[in-house]
């Protein structure tokens, strides 16, 4: 599951700006390396931001590059915004078409993310919602792998998911962000590769940004979306291939030590795609590798990416037009 930009996992992926690539900032196409905010504006200092993370996938002949769920993430783009009092001027359906533009514009074949940002743009000193602007911009970049897709040893970690009375983990909150970060921070100087957050009741929440699956007895389990998660878009899909295939998919609430006592565990986001864990504090996984439900829905999940599985083409929305 390779591509341009892999190995972005062990650093993050750094957002280069060479002239070629393009962003969308305040109804206007330009340079990503134009595309820029002051450093008073009000996100900047106060986390009030939204965002989504798209992934757009290259066909493989090459020729065609397919954005994944966009109406779906453009849809909860604005579920988010309405919790932040953003208003991004935009319908789903027209953020969809500016973003197919914006792909066109910056010539992308390869695998490539897409990041749409709304957040509060007045330089204002001043902790508010009401009342600010709002400002909207959209970049896409090269993007191979977030995480490894061959076996990740993950934590539980000490920091708690934050509550939906705390800041909601259902919207895409820049500010939320610092949660994530400190508990992949812990996890990755414990030598960890990714951490584990349970919500403020116990239960196992999500990993800092992926959603998580658990096979136990033969069933898939994944917390509901009540438990202090993101209503992930891959999780849905995720749950559609395992019905699919046959696999029986639960919704309930997990208790850490059920993470002991799995079959299998994987993560799976728009970033970490479908990622195995293979061991959990230190104990292993099951038999301690990559388990062949993990395998066969990571097979899945990257054919209908593609454009290769007839019956799930509608979650792709070709850039240039071929199949359309
Ligand atoms: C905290 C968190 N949970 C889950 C996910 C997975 O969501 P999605 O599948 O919609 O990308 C993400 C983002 O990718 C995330 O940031």
């Amino acid at each position: 599951m390779s591509g341009p930009g892999a190995g972005a996992h062990d650093s993050g992926m750094r957002v280069a700006s060479p002239p070629a690539l393009w962003a969308y900032l305040d109804g206007e196409f330009l340079p990503l390396a134009e595309a820029r905010v002051g450093i008073a504006t009000h996100a900047l200092q106060y986390g009030t931001g939204v965002f989504e993370g798209i992934r757009a996938y290259a066909a493989p002949d090459g020729e065609e590059l397919y954005l994944l769920q966009a109406r779906a993430h453009y849809e909860r783009f604005a579920q988010s915004c309405r919790l932040l009092r953003l208003d991004p001027g935009h319908t789903p359906d027209e953020l969809v078409e500016i973003t197919l533009e914006l792909l066109r514009r910056s010539g992308l074949r390869a695998d490539t993310y897409i990041r749409p940002f709304a957040f509060k743009a007045d330089p204002v000193i001043h902790v508010a919602l009401s009342g600010l602007a709002t400002g909207l911009g959209i970049y896409a970049v090269p993007m191979g792998d977030y995480v490894a897709t061959d076996g990740l040893r993950v934590c539980v970690s000490s920091w708690r998911r934050l509550s939906d009375n705390a800041i909601p983990a259902r919207a895409k909150i820049t500010g939320s962000y610092a949660n994530a970060a400190l508990a992949v921070d812990d996890a990755r100087s414990a030598g960890f590769d990714e951490a584990i957050l349970l919500n403020e009741d116990g239960h196992v929440a999500e990993a800092s940004s992926a959603n998580l699956f658990m096979l136990r007895r033969g069933v898939l389990v994944t917390p509901p979306v009540t438990d202090g998660i993101l209503e992930g878009i891959t999780r849905g899909l995720v749950m559609e291939l395992a019905r699919d295939q046959g696999v029986p998919v639960v919704e309930r609430s997990i208790d850490r030590t059920e993470l002991y006592a799995a079959e299998e565990i994987f993560l799976c986001g728009t970033g970490v795609q479908i990622a195995p864990v293979i061991e959990v504090d230190r104990r292993p996984v099951g038999t301690g590798r990559v388990g062949p439900l993990a395998l066969a829905l990571q097979a899945a999940y990257m054919r209908a990416c593609r454009g290769q599985d007839e019956r799930r083409r509608h979650w792709l929305s070709p850039v240039y037009g071929r199949g359309r």
